[in-house]
């Protein structure tokens, strides 16, 4: 068993920070000492004026997945994907998965660990999306069975009628049963019949370019959704996750539940903190780069997200990362230019997986909107704590996995595509300067990023089966 000794870093936890040495032994961080008290080891890492960061969890990404009705499919693989996400500083992704057409949920899920245990560079979890239950009987057992084997998260859409939009009747029937199963459920909240009607009248009024998806995506079709599956999950006696919270009314809406004592939690993603309406309110196919549900909206948005964020209103930042090409590569189904200048068939998603930690660190730390602990929960520990990972993931202490980011807070950085390695060809922060960044990535014990070598084998990432949520 190797044994190493990193010394002279800040450890930053959800806690605090102080200067201290850890020391790990194999996978594992087995202690964490005043600085010199570690004792001898085999490799020593000098960390003098970097911070020590649990490696990143990033809860929200869609890595070789289908959308559309499996129409077409996201441009990172398993592989691409955590290489973006290990250089980035995320050593822990948790990724979605469907019931496919000519499979039940169970085996879909037994094929994406076998596909993500091939091509994962760090590890992988995955929340089960939970089809129409009423349509599909077995997938109520499916649901059970996959949460008695630590699929501690299942994902209701309330958007999209016709491919993945659940009814309230399911969303009621379904948060009971997570509830009973200690399972926490997940929902994309935007009224798909409101957004589906703006869609059509606006596709009837010649408004078809790019930019109008933004208008089909009311905030008062988010604010109701979210509004609507609280009131469900407060009667059944469930919690409740609303992933990428993009409006204010929906930040509020979380906000009044939670201050009525409800185990109300909600994530934002980076694309809602840093992009804007502005950026993409012109016609044009330039903009399907913006385009993702709900929609980066109106740069006053921001604030009141940021806000959310400072008074815990809002619990994580993940990156809801589904990439698409702006161009078309030959070897990829259709990508963002599939219906250029028609919005309701371009494919919703947007990159970022490898830039989270980093801009959300420029933007919030930096520029003063967070401090470094509240960083490290929002971006580590509490989505650990929320999907049944910590304290294996998400903090840095003894018996923890050695999951460690070294990071440079001096560093300068200017984000770009070409210098970035998701498999798409554009990023939404392209040319944006960034203080901090990390220097060494560390999973499970072994250096996997060191400055800009990769140091990792597809399938050297583990599968994680997942406890209850962590709901203190
Ligand atoms: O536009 C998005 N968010 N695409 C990914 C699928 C989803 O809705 O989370
Ligand atoms: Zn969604
Ligand atoms: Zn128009
Ligand atoms: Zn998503």
């Amino acid at each position: 068993m190797t044994t190493t000794l990193i010394t002279g870093g800040t450890v930053v936890t959800a806690e605090g920070h102080t200067l201290a040495d850890v020391r790990i032994d194999g996978e594992r961080v087995t202690a964490v000492t005043a600085p010199g008290a570690a004792g001898p080891a085999a490799r020593a890492v000098d960390a003098t004026g970097h911070y020590l960061l649990p490696g990143g969890v990033d809860t929200h990404t869609h890595l070789e997945y289908p959308i559309d009705g499996f129409t077409t499919r996201t441009s990172d693989d398993f592989h691409t994907g955590t290489v973006a996400a290990a250089f980035g500083g995320t050593t822990t992704i948790v990724d979605f998965t469907k019931k496919e057409p000519d499979h039940s949920l169970y085996d879909s899920f037994q094929r994406r660990i076998e596909a993500g245990s091939r091509r994962c560079v760090v590890d992988f979890g995955l929340h089960a999306i939970a089809p129409p239950l009423e349509q599909q009987a077995d997938a109520l057992a499916d649901l059970r069975r996959l949460a008695r084997e630590g699929v501690s998260s299942w994902k209701f859409f309330m958007a999209y009628p016709g491919t993945q939009m659940v009814d309230d009747a399911t969303l009621i029937h379904g948060m009971r049963l997570a509830a009973d199963e200690g399972v926490l459920p997940m929902v994309h909240a935007e009224n798909g019949h409101l957004v589906a009607d703006a869609a059509r009248r606006l596709v009837d009024a010649g408004h078809t370019s790019e930019r109008h998806h933004h208008a089909a995506h009311s905030h008062i079709s988010e604010g109701e959704a979210v509004h609507r599956a609280v009131a469900i999950a407060e009667s059944v006696g469930s919690p409740l996750f609303t992933v990428h919270v993009s409006s204010r009314w929906a930040a509020e809406e979380i906000a009044a539940a939670r201050a009525r004592g409800l185990d109300v939690w909600g994530e934002t993603c980076p694309q809602y903190l840093l992009a804007a309406y502005e950026d993409y309110d012109h016609d044009g196919p330039e903009a399907a780069a913006y385009l993702c549900s709900p929609p980066i909206r109106e740069r006053a948005n921001q604030e009141h997200l940021w806000r959310a964020l400072a008074t815990g209103a809002l619990s994580t930042i993940g990156t809801d990362h589904a990439p698409f090409y702006l161009g078309q590569p030959d070897d990829l189904p259709p990508q963002k230019s599939r219906s250029t200048g028609y919005f309701p068939k371009v494919p919703n998603g947007v990159p970022g997986v490898e830039e989270r930690l980093m801009v959300i660190h420029q933007a919030g730390v930096v520029e003063g909107r967070i401090d470094l602990r509240r960083f490290v929960d929002l971006t580590a520990t509490r989505p650990a704590k929320l999907f049944g990972l910590y304290p294996r993931k998400g903090t840095i202490q003894a018996g923890a996995d050695a999951d460690i980011v070294v990071w440079d807070p001096a560093a300068e950085h200017t984000i770009t595509a070409a210098g970035a390695h998701s498999r798409t060809d554009y990023t939404l922060y392209e040319g944006m300067r960034v203080t901090g960044r990390p220097r060494k990535v560390f999973s499970r014990g072994e250096l996997i990023v060191d400055g800009d070598e990769l140091h990792a084998t597809p399938g050297r990432g583990r599968y994680l089966t997942r406890a209850a949520p962590d709901l203190a």
